[in-house]
């Protein structure tokens, strides 16, 4: 009894010692499972079992031992394990004893996830920066934990932690955001993820944050900045834009007695002319210009463009149908385009600049006259009923072709074109800086994207590696090309160090338009992050046997240099491993340095007693 009572007690002292010298692959029992994952407070089985005859088998543990003297299979159990730094071992005794310590994985999801905004309340103000902060409460092991940034569905960033802990931390990432106007509505939210492996629980544990909701104030703004409207009986002027808070409108024109305050002008008895309107809220103000042209002058103007183009015998010969294009413009504006009874084989059609287009129009009732109007591809004839619109180098970014036919009344079916082209060039650059980047501080990237239409339908999106990190949207409206940059602000941690990123542009032109949607990549921007050293263990004990390795090697950029110094040590040594067969026993401290800063760890070096020996001693007898 009393020696099996000392063999406990060494227990754990041996299966240390086991595990260091190996020993512990030649002892002939199996563990099944051979690690444990258990959520904090959750029940835990394991099987030890052997093949060979023994004189006891039995779990050593702070929680569940157990003893059997006979059976081959023996459980260690336990219903509401509690104890963070539990090492149980399964041991057999035979002529002397053998163990073998079971790996246990207590894990913990957290109490709650929250997510804040960082010094700010109310409404967030479009292009400036906000810093969000996540706050996980009591969660294990940290060092298995990722939490990850969504907007919407959108993962924005993800944070893991280089602290190494067993038992539970509350921790708060934060992240650095600069909504745009699209924002406004936006939810952010954050998810704390416990990864544990293959081996461990499936699908990982998680929790998420509630939503939080971003309010966004923005100025006004049009999509386009002038409109032209061709007098009818009753002209409409639409102001109208989005902003938040709403904007207030003000009219102004030479041709008003007063200034006007409604965000339409409606009226018979507007006179030609220009009218201004101001849209403004508190952060701006935005102007859009109507121009009124009476239809007398619009018809002139039309004519003589034609007129300008062709010659006089030309002229005449299309006159009929000149004037009445013109006609039909206006009867479209009015609404009856819905009742010419012509096909057109394609409803809208999506061209790349340059390329080939070729559309039909049909109609299965007599006329006197069929065609297409265009600035390119024009063509009209007398009979047919099938007539085809046909362009092999199309370059004209605004073109507006219509199909018409010629009854008693002529009346046209318009063919709504976009022509888009992919960027010349896109390319990622750091605003302001060269060189490494150091851990912890904030860059801004930037994405240059040259010579690229229509940008209404342009996403740039921004990658980490494989990671999907933001995405932007133009709110401009422009047919032709034009260059728009975009920027990311990072805050790069150790783990970055290597990091690639990148940006794409996406044309994404509808059903209509090239599938998949054309896209247009940076080259990679590699960044080399310099960060200080930083163990994951700021003590170590090491239990002496013939040699010992104190290993103070650590990651950091620029590599560290290490200093080692102790009562036991004649001088100081730097180099990063301490090896020998002569150290005392003692605490020998290493200090990792660079030019970032100093990371010490200290190795207590013990030397076991000679009770250990006993102990081996007496069971072996
Ligand atoms: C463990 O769980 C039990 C029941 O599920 C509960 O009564 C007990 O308070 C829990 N203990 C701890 C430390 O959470
Ligand atoms: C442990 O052994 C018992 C009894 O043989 C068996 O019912 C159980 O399934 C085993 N558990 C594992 C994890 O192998
Ligand atoms: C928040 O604001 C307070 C007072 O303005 C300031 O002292 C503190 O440093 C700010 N905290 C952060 C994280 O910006
Ligand atoms: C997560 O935990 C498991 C088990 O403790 C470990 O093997 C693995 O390396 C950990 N993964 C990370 C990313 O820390
Ligand atoms: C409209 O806004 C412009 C630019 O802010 C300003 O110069 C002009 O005076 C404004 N007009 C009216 C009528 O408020
Ligand atoms: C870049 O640096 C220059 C000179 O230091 C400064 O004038 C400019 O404002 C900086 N630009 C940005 C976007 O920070
Ligand atoms: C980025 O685009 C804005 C307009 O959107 C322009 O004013 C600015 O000059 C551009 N910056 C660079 C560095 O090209
Ligand atoms: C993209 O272009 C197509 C065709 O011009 C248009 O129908 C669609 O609404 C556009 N999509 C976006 C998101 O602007
Ligand atoms: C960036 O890194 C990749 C792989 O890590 C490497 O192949 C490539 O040459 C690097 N590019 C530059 C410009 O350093
Ligand atoms: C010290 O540790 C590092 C990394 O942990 C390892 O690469 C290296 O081989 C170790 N050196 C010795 C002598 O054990
Ligand atoms: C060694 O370090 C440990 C922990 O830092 C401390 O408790 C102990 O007193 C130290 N021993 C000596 C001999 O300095
Ligand atoms: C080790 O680093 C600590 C903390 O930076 C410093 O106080 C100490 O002087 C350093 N020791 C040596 C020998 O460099």
């Amino acid at each position: 009894m009393f020696q099996c009572f000392l063999g406990f007690v060494y227990l754990s002292a041996v299966s240390q010692l086991a595990s260091l010298t190996g020993a512990q692959a030649e002892c002939p029992v199996q563990l099944n499972p051979q690690r444990a994952f258990v959520r904090y407070n959750g029940s835990v089985a394991v099987n030890c079992s052997t093949s060979v005859s023994h004189k006891g088998i039995g779990w050593e543990a702070s929680e569940g031992a157990v003893v059997k003297t006979r059976d081959s299979l023996i459980t260690w159990r336990v219903s509401h394990l509690t104890e963070w730094d539990i090492r149980p071992v399964c041991y057999i005794n035979r002529e002397g004893q053998c163990v073998v310590e079971l790996p246990v994985i207590i894990y913990k999801t957290p109490d709650s996830v929250s997510i804040s905004i960082v010094n700010h309340t109310g409404p967030m103000i479009a292009g400036r920066q906000y810093e969000l902060q996540c706050d996980v409460h009591d969660v294990a092991p940290v060092q298995n934990l990722t939490v990850k940034w969504y907007k919407g569905q959108t993962l924005l960033d993800q944070t893991t932690f280089t602290e190494d802990s067993k038992t539970p931390v509350n921790v708060n990432p934060s992240v650095l955001i600069r909504p745009d106007r699209d924002d406004d509505g936006a939810q952010y939210k954050c998810e704390a993820e416990l990864d544990l492996g293959a081996e461990g629980p499936q699908p990982p544990p998680k929790k998420t944050s509630g939503h939080l909701n971003v309010e966004l104030h923005y100025k006004p703004k049009h999509s386009k900045s002038t409109e032209t409207i061709i007098q009818k009986d009753v002209v409409m002027l639409n102001c109208m834009v989005k902003a938040n808070p709403a904007p207030v409108y003000k009219w102004h024109s030479d041709h008003l007695k007063v200034d006007i305050s409604s965000s339409v002008l409606q009226s018979s008895t507007l006179s030609p002319g220009n009218y201004m309107c101001n849209a403004t809220n508190y952060l701006g103000t935005d102007t859009k210009v109507f121009i009124i042209e009476s239809y007398v002058v619009y018809l002139q103007h039309f004519l003589f463009n034609c007129f300008s183009l062709s010659a006089l015998n030309m002229f005449q010969h299309f006159f009929g149908f000149v004037y009445l294009s013109a006609v039909s413009k206006l009867v479209s504006l009015t609404g009856t385009q819905d009742e010419c009874p012509i096909q057109l084989s394609q409803q809208r059609v999506v061209v790349r600049y340059g390329g080939s287009v070729e559309v039909n129009c049909n109609t299965s009732i007599s006329h006197k006259r069929i065609g297409w109007e265009a600035s390119e591809g024009a063509v009209h004839r007398a009979r047919d009923s099938l007539i085809t619109w046909r362009v092999s180098h199309l370059t004209e970014w605004d073109i507006q072709p219509f199909c018409y036919i010629n009854r008693e009344r002529q009346c046209q079916v318009e063919l709504p074109v976009t022509v888009y082209k992919t960027p010349d060039n896109v390319s990622i650059s750091i605003v302001n800086h060269t060189g490494p980047m150091i851990e912890g501080q904030q860059y801004e990237l930037q994405c240059d994207v040259h010579d690229v239409a229509p940008v209404q339908n342009l996403t740039v999106k921004w990658y980490k590696g494989q990671t999907l990190l933001d995405q932007t949207t133009f709110t401009e409206d422009s047919k032709t090309p034009v260059n728009v940059n975009t920027t990311l602000l990072i805050r790069p941690d150790r783990d970055d160090d290597g990091a690639q990123y990148w940006c794409e542009a996406q044309l994404d032109l509808g059903e209509e338009g090239p599938q998949p949607p054309p896209k247009e990549t940076s080259d990679p921007l590699n960044i080399t992050v310099y960060y200080k050293p930083k163990h994951s263990k700021s003590t170590e004990t090491i239990i002496q046997k013939d040699e010992v390795t104190l290993n103070c090697t650590v990651k950091a950029n620029p590599a560290p240099v290490y200093t080692w110094y102790s009562d036991h040590l004649k001088e100081e040594i730097s180099s990063s491993v301490l090896q020998s067969s002569t150290l005392s026993p003692g605490n020998y401290t290493c200090n990792a340095t660079n030019y970032l800063g100093t990371d010490t760890k200290v190795f207590i070096f013990e030397s076991t007693g000679p009770g250990y020996y006993m102990c081996i001693a007496t069971n072996s007898k």
